[in-house]
């Protein structure tokens, strides 16, 4: 047992304390630039530093976000004014979190799939950034749909890889966030995703159990079973949230301390309506809280307003603290009623 049991214990249900979720703003450089580029921002480190600081100062953010995962050079940035971020969050009320993992990689011998990288070293890496004041870590693996593929390898390696970041981010003190990601690329059926997501989550739970991963100190992080984006058949919002919780139910155990979805390229409207439906429908019948880790579906309209004119902040700010009330109200199961 990890010597930080009681405290990442603490830490993963402050993590998914009723009406709040995470907020996902640990892009890396390369994709907080793209979607900067996008928009006719410079991607410069300035923007980038001027961007995190206009979310972490949004007023009062803290009553719907439990904790934000940053990225390396974010963890080290501060305010204007001098602040560092990680003051900044603890004055907010908000934990501090940090994406590990080293991107997701081409996987030799498997034609157009993915390992996530970046277990060497992650031990030091771990121990620094629990001294930077870092409490939650997060490891990404994507699994893509196509002709063929995933592959039994692919699940895997990737499944392996996030058991060993998981343990040993709970051997330093850090609550693991484990994301695997079923991709909604594709023109795959629901029924397709269906069967790939219990295949994964099948595969990452029997890593975590060989490696020793206390569940009741981690966070699953989860896609939801919905059909592809270029599915002739689309889901209905009662469609998602009944498989995705049967899937859920039928892989996670009831131990774990929270589920929180990404948002993975749905629309806003969509990851809001989602997640309601899911706490509204079926949350009574869930062992573990159901909330929300989204990146996109909260920072979007703020980042489309912003559009690196400082001038904009404030309304940007305003935008992001909607996004992020109408995801805690949908935690609830109380979004729009
Ligand atoms: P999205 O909500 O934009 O999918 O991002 C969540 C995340 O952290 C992806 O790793």
């Amino acid at each position: 047992m990890s010597t930080y049991a009681k405290e990442l214990r603490a830490t993963a249900q402050a993590m998914v304390a009723p009406g709040k979720g995470i907020l996902a703003m640990d892009e890396s450089n390369g994709t907080c630039n793209k979607r900067f580029e996008k928009l006719g921002i410079q991607p410069t480190e300035d923007r980038r530093r001027a961007y995190r600081e206009l979310i972490l100062t949004t007023p009062n953010l803290g009553e719907f976000i439990s904790g934000a995962i940053l990225y390396d050079e974010t963890i080290g940035q501060s305010t204007l004014s001098g602040k560092p971020f990680t003051q900044v969050m603890q004055e907010a009320g908000i934990i501090v979190g940090i994406k590990v993992d080293a991107g997701a990689k081409d996987l030799s011998g498997c034609a157009g799939e993915k390992v996530t990288e970046g277990l060497d070293g992650l031990r030091e890496r771990i121990a620094e950034y629990y001294k930077m004041g870092a409490r939650f870590a997060k490891w990404r693996a994507v699994i893509t749909i196509g002709n063929g593929i995933p592959s039994r390898t692919c699940i895997e390696a990737n499944a392996h890889a996030l058991a060993r970041y998981a343990a040993l981010c709970q051997e330093g003190g850090l609550v693991p966030i484990v994301e695997p990601e079923v991709l909604i690329d594709g023109d795959h059926t629901i029924e397709r995703c269906y069967e790939l997501t219990d295949q994964t989550l099948q595969a990452v739970f029997t890593q975590l159990r060989l490696n020793k991963v206390a569940f009741d100190q981690m966070i699953l992080k989860p896609s939801m079973v919905i059909a592809g984006l270029n599915c002739s058949t689309q889901s209905t919002v009662d469609q998602v949230a009944q498989m995705t919780i049967q899937c859920l139910l039928n892989n996670v155990p009831a131990t774990v301390a929270g589920v929180a979805f990404l948002s993975g390229g749905q629309t806003n409207e969509n990851s809001t309506a989602h997640l309601n439906t899911m706490n509204l429908k079926y949350g009574a019948k869930c062992p573990w809280p159901v909330t929300f880790s989204y990146a996109r579906a909260i920072q979007q309209p703020a980042l489309e307003h912003w559009r690196g004119n400082d001038d904009n902040t404030k309304a940007a700010q305003q935008l992001l603290f909607h996004r992020a009330k109408l995801n805690g109200a949908a935690s609830l199961g109380k979004y729009n009623v």
